[in-house]
């Protein structure tokens, strides 16, 4: 008799789940008063999204939400990060509040208590009222007082249904990578100084102290809030001090510009040193409300770079891939580095104290369709969840704090730039028909669910 196969349990009440973003999936893109978003307005920009998708359709989730949350709950999820669109609830930013646009969410968190399934909801996943966005968008400090106003809003609405907030979801993709001269997100065409995307760093933090301040004063009893980050993230070569020191350095001098001041309330030396001229303005109050005390840490992790010792300053060296290495997938950007899912969390809680941490996405992009039988044996994405999970539970043994993971993506669904031609879902979207077939991964994840633990 051979012995048993080893098992991966998780520790008992972890979290499992799926997530979304409400601009991937919803469509509906101008139905009830929605206003336009910044996405709307960039993907019908010539050249800049893959193939001239739109968000107008999705997955027309807007007219479907209950059926999927039926499929959602038959693979086993009890959990659902999803994100609300900011213009289908202020359309214009600013403006007068659209109840058509409360009324969708109402529905659509009826319908997921129908299921048992807990949300947990994202106030902001970059789709930014389009007004807002031809007034500076992020850089101009209205935005944030625009934001203040519709976290209040939704936190109001939803406060006694709602008990998990995510304020933003990664703060690089609609700052940084989008108002510089190599922008290739919104707006992108403004070119912006050094000093104007350090202004818009600091000015998504601030809106982030706002959801954190919304959902105390709104959120009622049990409500938990936090920031959802996507880390530039270091493995150490050898798991050795000198190399895990190294790393643990190009982390903090990454990761500062964010995750530093949100839970330290002061922007650190390094970061100060490296914008020189170019550092934000910090108006009084600015950093009290930037590092409100959160509950938890969301973390988006794909994959990180890998980092060795070298004396000298700074210490440490980020190694190029080779040619062919690591396995890539169809984006271009994801490289397969599983171990980024143990060296992230970990240097998050050394570095910046987090205590409990939720793994807020996680997946893999292929371009794939069902064969003849009607299945998607999606074994490449099989693998590299569970090769990460593995690298997760190791951190979790290590005493790294994480308490929950979701998946990126319950579906198939608009994937930025890459528009529908990348696909990240354990359910397969056919665009034409809207139907959905669950893959192999799918299929995978909901018995490690069941189990939890990897099988
Ligand atoms: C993340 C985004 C998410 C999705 C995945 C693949 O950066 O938060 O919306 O597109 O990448």
């Amino acid at each position: 008799m051979l012995a048993k196969v080893s098992s991966s349990t998780f520790p008992k009440n972890f979290v499992w789940g799926f997530a979304t973003a409400a601009p991937q999936i919803e469509g509906a893109a101008f139905e009830d008063g929605k206003g336009w978003s910044t996405w709307d307005d960039f993907s019908r920009q010539p050249g800049r999204v893959h193939n001239g998708d739109t968000l107008d359709v999705a997955c027309d989730h807007y007219h479907r939400f209950d059926d999927d949350f039926r499929l959602m709950r038959s693979l086993g999820a009890r959990n659902y990060r999803l994100s609300l669109a900011w213009p289908r609830i202020i359309p214009d930013g600013t403006g007068a509040v659209n109840q058509a646009g409360l009324d969708f969410y109402h529905r659509l968190f009826d319908s997921l208590e129908r299921h048992g399934i807990t949300p947990w909801v994202t106030m902001y996943h970059w789709d930014t009222p389009l007004a807002l966005e031809k007034a500076g968008g992020w850089s101009n400090r209205a935005t944030v007082d625009a934001f203040a106003r519709y976290a209040d809003v939704i936190v109001q609405a939803f406060g006694d249904r709602v008990k998990n907030w995510i304020t933003l979801n990664e703060i690089p993709c609609f700052t940084t990578r989008c108002y510089g001269r190599s922008a290739d997100k919104p707006p992108a065409a403004v070119k912006a100084s050094a000093q104007v995307v350090n202004q818009t760093v600091h000015h998504a933090v601030l809106a982030h102290g706002h959801g954190v301040r919304a959902v105390r004063t709104y959120g009622g009893r049990g409500a938990r809030v936090g920031l959802t980050d996507n880390t530039t993230g270091y493995i150490p070569v050898t798991e050795t001090e000198p190399d895990i020191a190294a790393a643990r350095r190009a982390f903090t001098r990454a990761n500062d510009a964010i995750l530093g001041v949100v839970t330290q309330g002061r922007y650190s030396a390094s970061y100060l040193r490296a914008c020189g001229a170019d550092r934000p303005v910090v108006q009084r109050g600015d950093l009290a409300l930037i590092s409100l005390p959160t509950d938890f840490l969301g973390l988006n992790v794909y994959f990180a770079d890998f980092v060795r010792a070298v004396p000298g300053r700074p210490g440490f060296e980020v190694l190029p891939f080779p040619p062919g290495y690591p396995q890539t997938t169809a984006t271009g950007w994801l490289k397969t580095t599983p171990q980024a899912l143990y060296w992230t969390p970990r240097f998050a809680t050394e570095a910046y104290g987090a205590k409990t941490i939720y793994i807020t996405e996680n997946g893999y992009g292929a371009n794939e369709e069902p064969n003849a039988a009607g299945e998607l044996h999606d074994l490449h994405r099989r693998d590299y969840l569970r090769q990460y999970l593995l690298e997760l539970r190791r951190a979790i043994s290590d005493g790294v704090a994480v308490k929950g993971y979701f998946a990126w993506s319950f579906m198939d669904n608009f994937e930025w730039n890459d528009g529908y031609s990348v696909r990240f879902g354990l359910c397969h979207t056919n665009y034409q028909t809207q139907r959905r077939t669950p893959k192999l991964s799918a299929r995978w994840y909901s018995e490690v669910i069941r189990r939890n633990r990897l099988v």
